[in-house]
């Protein structure tokens, strides 16, 4: 028997997500569905058709080679290389059409060279740090740097972007900080519609933006969790989003053991009278958290099966005790709506769905159910 655990990907949700975000937004607003991180986890490829299919403009990818794996694949949409494009990539990404965002005046220089060498333009998007310190030119910058694109013809303006470093949180200060950035952003727009026109994508809100900041939403927006199924807001997110990714596994051995008796690496779990353990085959090397010990739960045969003890690299044992008709091959959902979502699990072991899903390692095969 193959390993039986797999990430089952519902295509549909994702497709459903997309609109539901496309409702919340002007008809004339384009959509670039980020699908970074191998499409935050769920398979970049699969998750690209689906939004192409969908009616997203672009999408977002953080390097040059998932850029060249989605041409590869035969994606035609325009690919935003996010994390923008070093020099020894530069004419490969051109060769493959895809887009760079370009965050530091300095790297006009070799996007024009190897725009130059195809004899065809480079399209960039300009990203402006307006708050969130990491890439991006700082405000100031911008003029000196429209006056550089206007000179320069090799490279053609396609968007102009910044990023919000707050908008998931609903604190006061954050609305305030998301509320600042977008006004800096918003102040810039007049030069680069004069210097480049309309045709130049704005582009600002990821989801959290699109959920809580989306009075001004620019032409495009950039969501990227959202798509997947999970709300970066604490509260409600006023749309509903269904989870694209499912774990489900079978297990693979059971067995009876009595009172006291110990359960996996460090004896954390000791059983509480005569206990029916079963082993499934998933561990954190497949992204299933060590720290989710003592507090994570797996759904088995219409029950709920607390993980007993340390989570290994490649095993967890679950506690079914008193859950019928269990045996050996019993599937068992891992990750899901009758177990945990990625949202609950993030929460449990302290961090964020995001790290969670892009997580999930690739000894687990992505299969579309739908
Ligand atoms: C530049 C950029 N835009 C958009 C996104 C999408 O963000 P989210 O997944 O929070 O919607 C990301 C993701 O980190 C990003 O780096």
């Amino acid at each position: 028997m193959a390993r039986p655990t797999v990430a089952e990907i519902r295509l549909s949700a994702l497709q459903q997500n997309f609109q539901a975000l496309r409702d919340l937004l002007p008809r004339s607003t384009g959509i670039l569905g980020v699908v970074k991180a191998n499409g935050y986890g769920h398979g970049a490829v699969s998750v690209a058709r689906a939004l192409e299919a969908a009616g997203a403009r672009m999408l977002g990818i953080a390097t040059v080679d998932e850029g060249v794996e989605l041409r590869r694949a035969g994606i035609r949409l325009p690919l935003v290389v996010l994390g923008g494009v070093d020099p020894p990539q530069a004419e490969e990404a051109h060769a493959h059409g895809l887009s760079a965002v370009l965050f530091d005046r300095a790297q006009t220089g070799y996007l024009a060279r190897a725009a130059g060498k195809a004899g065809r333009a480079f399209p960039v998007h300009v990203k402006v740090d307006t708050g969130m310190g990491r890439l991006g030119i700082l405000p100031g910058e911008a003029a000196g740097l429209l006056r550089d694109l206007a000179a320069e013809r090799g490279l053609r303006l396609e968007g102009w972007m910044t990023h919000l470093s707050s908008a998931d949180g609903s604190a006061a200060a954050d609305r305030e900080c998301t509320r600042e950035q977008l006004r800096t952003f918003t102040e810039i727009l007049p030069a680069v519609r004069a210097a480049f026109g309309e045709n130049v994508a704005a582009h600002a809100l990821n989801s959290a933006g699109i959920l809580s900041h989306r009075e001004e939403p620019f032409d495009m927006v950039r969501p990227g969790i959202a798509l997947y199924g999970c709300s970066p807001l604490a509260g409600d997110a006023g749309v509903t989003l269904r989870p694209a990714m499912r774990i489900v596994t079978k297990i693979v051995s059971l067995k009876e053991l009595p009172d006291g008796h110990a359960v996996s690496y460090n004896r954390r779990y000791r059983c509480a009278g005569s206990r029916t353990v079963a082993v499934v085959p998933i561990g954190y090397a497949d992204g299933y958290r060590r720290g989710l010990t003592g507090q994570a739960r797996m759904a088995v045969g219409g029950g709920t099966a607390p993980v007993a003890g340390t989570i290994c690299m490649d095993h967890t044992v679950i506690d079914v005790t008193g859950i019928p008709g269990v045996g050996i091959g019993t599937p068992v959902e891992v990750m899901g709506e009758a177990s945990l979502s990625a949202c609950e699990m993030a929460r449990l072991c302290g961090t964020i769905p995001y790290e969670i899903l892009t997580q999930v390692g690739a000894r687990i095969p992505r299969v579309a159910v739908d």
